[in-house]
């Protein structure tokens, strides 16, 4: 199984659009239900409007109906894996718990496995909003 999620992210890494940084990244996350959902990096010539991979997952995601993450994976063509950036990981923490797996995987064949809660301890969450009146 966590082949099938590999073989995904490493398939979609092929279409990212990164004429700028050179850089290409693929995510695919399996969701609660089981379907698979595919990200690429997509950058843009204004360099802050660029977009991870692991939002186009989410995106994608979340337009199919999903909302719950059961595992992702993110590769890329690095010396060592590559992990989702600051601001992925809060993303990837709204749709899962602490202990989903986060594959991190190069095209030469390295994987490792990690967490969502090892990548982002200290969450942001409701519960820090206690106080605040909508
Ligand atoms: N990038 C991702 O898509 N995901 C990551 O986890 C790290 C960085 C992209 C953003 C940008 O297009 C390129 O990699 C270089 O930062």
């Amino acid at each position: 199984m966590p082949d099938a999620l590999i073989d995904a992210a490493r398939e979609v890494r092929e279409t990212a659009y990164a004429p700028y940084s050179g850089f290409r990244v693929g995510a695919a996350i399996r969701a609660a239900s089981g379907r698979i959902y595919r990200g690429c990096n997509v950058e843009n010539v204004a360099f802050p409007e660029g977009t991870c991979a692991e939002a186009g997952a989410i995106a994608a995601m979340v337009a199919g109906g999903d909302t719950a993450l059961a595992a992702i994976c993110v590769i890329a063509d690095s010396p060592s894996p590559v992990p989702p950036c600051g601001g992925c990981r809060q993303k990837l923490a709204e749709f899962g718990g602490p202990d989903v797996p986060v594959l991190l995987a190069t095209t030469s064949g390295q994987v490792l496995e990690t967490t969502i809660g090892a990548l982002l301890p200290g969450r942001f969450g409701t519960g820090h909003m206690a106080n605040a009146a909508p």
